[in-house]
């Protein structure tokens, strides 16, 4: 299961974010020309194997952070990860996330469709109880399943283009889960928050 994310302290770059720097990474960058042209290359690569690389990445998150298993309901108890990569909840999951990113790509030249996009995907992440302090994770374990794919057409600059790229979206994305924090408490005292269950999980 080992990665290691070139310059990537995983709490500096990919991991927890305080409540302070969430106002900095909801500021994050987008990214730049070429790396919007290299993301788009690299992932006419990818998507030949979206639903592998989302199972991946979902495993090594419960593995290097089990503590996001208990967002989901059906992954909750379950301490055999490797029956999970046959799992086709999981699967299910993986896929709905990787249809996401290649969303994002589709909208690298119209990135205020974007941004309303990732907006959207915090508000309801706020309802699935999936706290901001877990979603920059999963870029990093993106970057581990799809490298071995690329091969030796990875490169650090390909790697800083997709790092740029989901501190972009999950900046966004925290900032949409705070609005709707914040919309919800002004609304509503925490008793009568409605939970929306998990839709599939
Ligand atoms: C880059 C980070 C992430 C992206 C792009 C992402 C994307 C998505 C998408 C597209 C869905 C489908 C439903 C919808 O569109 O609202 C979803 C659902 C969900 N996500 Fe995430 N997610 C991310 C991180 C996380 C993390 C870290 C957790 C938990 C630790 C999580 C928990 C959930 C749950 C519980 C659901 C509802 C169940 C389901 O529909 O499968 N997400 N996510």
């Amino acid at each position: 299961m080992g990665c290691a994310i070139s310059g990537l302290a995983a709490k500096a770059e990919f991991g927890e974010t305080t409540t302070e720097d969430a106002a900095a990474a909801a500021a994050a960058a987008s990214p730049s020309e070429d790396q919007i042209q290299m993301i788009k290359e690299s992932w006419k690569v990818i998507r030949d194997d979206i639903a592998k690389v989302g199972i991946i990445m979902f495993v090594r998150l419960f593995e290097t952070h089990p503590e996001c298993k208990d967002v989901f309901f059906l992954f909750r108890g379950v301490e055999d990860l490797e029956r999970l990569r046959t799992s086709r909840e999981l699967r299910a999951h993986g896929l709905r996330v990787m249809s996401f990113i290649e969303k994002s790509v589709a909208r690298l030249d119209q990135l205020e469709r974007l941004e309303a996009l990732a907006l959207e995907l915090g508000k309801s992440h706020y309802h699935y109880n999936a706290p901001p302090k877990y979603y920059s994770y999963v870029g990093a374990e993106f970057i581990c399943a799809v490298r071995p794919i690329l091969k030796e057409n990875w490169t650090s600059e390909l790697e800083e283009a997709w790092k740029t790229l989901f501190q972009f979206v999950t900046g966004l994305m925290k900032r949409g889960y705070e609005e709707e924090s914040n919309r919800r408490h002004l609304a509503t005292s925490p008793k009568e928050r409605p939970d929306k269950r998990n839709t599939a999980l």
